[in-house]
């Protein structure tokens, strides 16, 4: 890393993820009947430069709308969430959305929380450059497991920010245990600001993860070279086809790794089989209805204060706070 860890208002709080057993969750998520592979393992290097550019294809609606919801809306949030108070932002990004919520809002501290240090701290120097008044204190930490806080938050004033639809790669249940654990976070008084993909047909939701110039077909078979950087594995990228479907009773669009040719790969002592049109489930996102977003809003302890949306309804940002 080049940039220069900046000092006062800085902290980097490293609490070293475990590192991950990469080969056993491997095993275990094609030892079960429809194989899956962690989706956490799309992001090396090339994973994330391919995720970059998805978000800007034309078919990905997703990002340009959030984005859309979240300038149009500045003063709302401006009015409606404390200046002063602490943001703590859930996986970071290119910073385009923190941004906007961090002019709009002017917190005191900013505490963004990533697995992956290097972008997490790339993108806290140059926010601590950008706002100099503010305070930056970074995270590293996987935050699907419970994590420490810099004690400084105690008392404080805080509102989580979780974007991109992100929330919809857990499952129902997991996604209120989730968001349940955000509330014990941010405790009395305090909020959440969360982005969520609407359900729609299924005529919109699959081009979104289907692009008609193959950027998601590479981006899911990446996983594939990925783990064969890191596993030493020889999966063959050309024996297997990109597919997304919408289970639209579920509101569910699944990425699949589609078998095209019978064969076997080999991992550390165990060999595992494909079987022709045999699939490896690698991503699920799950859309929310108005009132799904309530129930998972209540099922977490929060009350939803308010719910932007775009004029076709594609996307929501949703304003929750911890029932008192
Ligand atoms: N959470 C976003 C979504 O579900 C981003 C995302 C995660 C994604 N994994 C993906 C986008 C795989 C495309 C493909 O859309």
């Amino acid at each position: 890393m080049s940039t220069e860890v900046p000092h006062s208002g800085f902290e980097f709080y490293d609490l070293k993820p475990a590192a991950p057993r990469i080969q056993e969750e491997v095993s275990a998520g094609l030892s079960r009947r429809q194989k899956t592979l962690p989706p956490k393992y799309f992001y090396d290097e090339q994973g994330s430069l391919l995720f970059d550019e998805i978000t800007t294809l034309p078919e990905y609606y997703l990002t340009r709308t959030e984005i859309g919801i979240l300038q149009e809306r500045r003063d709302d949030f401006a009015r409606a969430l404390k200046k002063g108070s602490w943001l703590l932002e859930y996986g970071v990004g290119s910073g385009n959305k923190s941004r906007i919520l961090l002019d709009a809002i002017q917190p005191s501290a900013y505490v963004p929380v990533d697995i992956s240090s290097d972008p997490l701290l790339e993108l806290a120097c140059s926010i601590h450059d950008e706002y100099k008044e503010m305070s930056v204190y970074p995270i590293c930490a996987d935050f699907t497991n419970a994590f420490e806080l810099p004690s400084a938050m105690n008392g404080k004033e805080k509102v989580a920010f979780f974007p991109g639809s992100s929330i919809g790669n857990f499952s129902r249940n997991e996604a209120c245990e989730f968001v349940g654990n955000i509330a014990r976070v941010v405790g009395a008084g305090g909020s959440l600001v969360l982005g969520v993909d609407t359900r729609k047909p299924a005529s919109i939701v699959e081009p979104a993860y289907n692009d008609s110039r193959g950027v998601t077909a590479r981006f899911n078979k990446n996983i594939l070279q990925h783990l064969n950087a890191r596993l030493g594995t020889s999966f063959r990228l050309d024996l297997f086809d990109h597919r997304a479907n919408y289970i639209e009773d579920e509101g569910c669009l699944e990425m699949h790794l589609v078998c095209i040719h019978e064969h076997e790969v080999k991992i550390g002592e165990e060999t595992f089989h494909f079987r022709q049109g045999e699939s490896i489930c690698t991503e699920r996102s799950y859309k929310y209805s108005r009132d799904e977003v309530e129930d998972l809003a209540v099922g977490a302890g929060f009350v939803v204060d308010q719910t932007w949306t775009d004029a076709e309804q594609k996307f929501m940002v949703v304003l929750m706070r911890v029932k008192s």
